[in-house]
């Protein structure tokens, strides 16, 4: 089942996601429909608070980006209670991009190794490193749970640019081949 993506705007997109233990009703079809909706639109990650769930999940599949970066060949995973331990190394820029914010695209200036812990998906518990595009993509996810979106990280200068693009996308005016929700309009 493909799900609708929350759009930019949404207040719950800017809510901090909560840990979850394998009790959570659903889960194993939650993660597979995730996937399902990730690849129907063709996004390299999708995290649970775009799809209207406030829980630590979030799924990758940086296998597009094998061309640029072996790390990225195969890299399919499931990130279930995340959190970032230590970022470092040369902060590089990477032009990224949203489904929640459809249409802008833009550099984000980012730590290029991480340090992460998390659980898979039979909640087994790991601590790894990841970097190259891995890393990037892992990154722009976790933002997701923090209630961070790439938007965020833009010079001022560039976040005065895009905020037409932006009230429009969060007014439902926007071309998007996907199905998406929108921010309850205001009651007059
Ligand atoms: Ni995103």
């Amino acid at each position: 089942m493909v799900y609708p993506i929350l759009a930019y705007g949404h207040r719950n997109l800017r809510k901090i996601a909560e840990d979850i233990d394998r009790n959570y009703p659903g889960l194993e079809d939650l993660i597979a429909n995730m996937f399902e909706t990730m690849y129907e639109t063709s996004g390299v990650g999708l995290a649970a608070p775009q799809v209207n769930r406030q829980i630590r999940l979030f799924v990758v599949d940086a296998s597009p980006f094998a061309e640029e970066d072996a790390a990225a060949k195969d890299f399919k995973r499931v990130f279930i209670n995340a959190r970032i331990l230590e970022e470092y190394g040369e902060e590089k820029n990477f032009d990224e991009g949203c489904l929640s914010v459809p249409g802008i695209r833009g550099e984000v200036l980012r730590p290029s190794i991480i340090k992460m812990e998390y659980l898979d998906e039979n909640f087994e518990k790991h601590t790894d490193e990841f970097s190259g595009m891995p890393a990037r993509v892992i990154q722009h996810e976790y933002d997701h749970l923090e209630g961070i979106l790439f938007v965020d990280h833009f010079s001022n200068l560039r976040k005065m640019r895009i905020k037409k693009k932006l009230t429009n996308i969060s007014k439902g005016d926007v071309q998007v081949d996907y199905r998406m929700i929108f921010p309850k309009k205001k009651k007059r």
